[in-house]
């Protein structure tokens, strides 16, 4: 078997030097794209990537395979954080997109929308709890701004706790409240007012809620930057109760974990959470157009009625975007992808306690549903299970916060045969892994 799915071998028909002249070209301009890129770009994120080894560049994309522009072909396990848990292209969010542009554009911000009412009902009605509104943003990161300030103007309280190696974006506000250093590099942190406490750690949360007046507790139901921790049973609930009695707000963030991948539709719900606010993303935009949304409890939607222009951005709630967002959650809801997450998750459970019995360097599996990290051998362990799976032909990216840990996070679709060849590929890496490192 080749090392990837569907490569289109460039070697193939090696005597022939027109296909090595090909081949020189397609590397020359690859290089080129590199140096653009770093010139007008990130230098730093091209270098940092190159340097571990994963040089794609994304050129095809359809369902669950991405293909680098040299046609080399990859699983796509990452998802960009299950952006895609539909798949690249899900055709029916592609035919909505499609169908919306030939009447819409991005719309109005000021104004009533039937796209933007429609999505907004969906989410409220589809929320755990009781959510009155939704407010839409371009990104996570604004949502979680959003719903930080809705905490401040409810409670008058300017105090928020976050968890420990959480991430919620790189606004300011959400920069804030997730790792200190990275805010602090632009002088944006304020660890006066934006608390970290351990994930987990229950002693910690109340402490901190008792030492000053707390509008909010920001928790990631399962937090993906630090290698996907499961929540210890009941913790949620006692952080939720908790904040009840201290009159803060409990925003969920359901970024990674909403809109299917746990098993429930909202992943916060199945551990007994009813949040004050939520925030969704990604997924809701089926990879096709930004659109991402707080949702938030009748207390902390109280300023929509008086101020209605609390928060204002031109591309929040673009129309296309909820048109897309409204059927990404229609494919979220059905009951057949529920059944799919179902059967899929017990799949991977089942291959990845093989692949623990056999191999030694993949040291714990942590799943729900499938959210799933795989925890390996040594500190930089996730860094260099990423380069061989990617060898492989499987993308998925190490957590930043606990790089032993690889963040894994499959299509809501796959079918049992892409699962087995997606399990075969890994196998096939992990032996790798081990003779090369032995
Ligand atoms: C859990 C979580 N919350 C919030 C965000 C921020 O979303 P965005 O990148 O759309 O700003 C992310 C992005 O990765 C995330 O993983």
């Amino acid at each position: 078997m080749s090392a990837h799915p569907g490569t289109r071998d460039r070697t193939h028909g090696g005597a022939n030097s027109l296909a090595r002249h090909g081949a020189q070209a397609a590397d020359s301009s690859r290089e080129r794209l590199y140096e653009r890129a770093a010139a007008v770009q990130s230098a730093n994120r091209v270098r940092r990537f190159r340097s571990m080894g994963v040089d794609l560049i994304i050129g095809r994309r359809e369902g669950y395979r991405l293909e680098d522009i040299s046609g080399r072909a990859y699983w796509d396990c990452h998802l960009n954080g299950g952006t895609y848990s539909f798949g690249h292209r899900h055709p029916t969010l592609t035919k909505a997109l499609l169908e919306a542009l030939e009447t819409l554009d991005v719309g109005n911000h000021h104004f009533v929308s039937p796209a933007r009412v429609a999505l907004a009902e969906a989410l409220t009605a589809s929320a755990p709890g009781q959510m009155k509104a939704a407010v839409f943003t371009p990104s996570g990161a604004e949502a979680t701004d959003v719903a930080v300030k809705s905490a401040r103007w409810a409670t008058g309280r300017r105090s928020v706790i976050a968890i420990d190696r959480g991430y919620h974006g790189r606004s300011g506000i959400s920069g804030a409240a997730g790792d200190d250093e990275a805010a602090r590099y632009f002088l944006s942190d304020d660890p006066e007012t934006y608390l970290k406490v351990p994930f987990n750690d229950l002693d910690a949360m109340e402490r901190a809620l008792e030492s000053r007046d707390v509008a909010c507790v920001l928790m990631e139901t399962i937090p993906a930057t630090y290698g996907f921790p499961p929540p210890d049973e009941g913790y949620l609930a006692a952080v939720a109760g908790l904040c009840r009695a201290y009159g803060a707000a409990y925003i969920a963030d359901e970024v990674q974990t909403g809109l299917g991948r746990t098993g429930s539709l909202w992943g916060c719900s199945a551990f007994g959470v009813a949040p004050d606010m939520m925030i969704t993303g990604k997924a809701l935009s089926g990879g096709l157009y930004p659109v991402s949304a707080c949702l938030l409890g009748p207390r902390y939607a109280g300023w929509l009625d008086e101020n209605g222009w609390g928060y204002v951005s031109t591309f929040g709630g673009a129309e296309p975007g909820c048109v897309v967002g409204a059927e990404a959650l229609k494919l979220a809801q059905a009951p057949a992808t529920a059944d799919n997450v179902s059967r899929l998750s017990a799949r991977f459970a089942d291959a990845f306690a093989d692949m623990r019995r056999r191999h030694a360097c993949l040291r714990q599996v942590r799943q729900t549903g499938l959210v799933i990290g795989l925890v390996f051998d040594g500190p930089d362990g996730g860094v260099r299970a990423m380069k061989h799976f990617f060898d492989h032909g499987v993308w998925a990216i190490f957590a930043s916060f606990d790089p032993r840990t690889l963040q894994f996070k499959p299509g809501l679709l796959l079918t049992d045969a892409e699962v087995n060849e997606i399990c075969e590929r890994m196998d096939n890496a992990l032996t790798d892994m081990e003779r090369t490192e032995s």
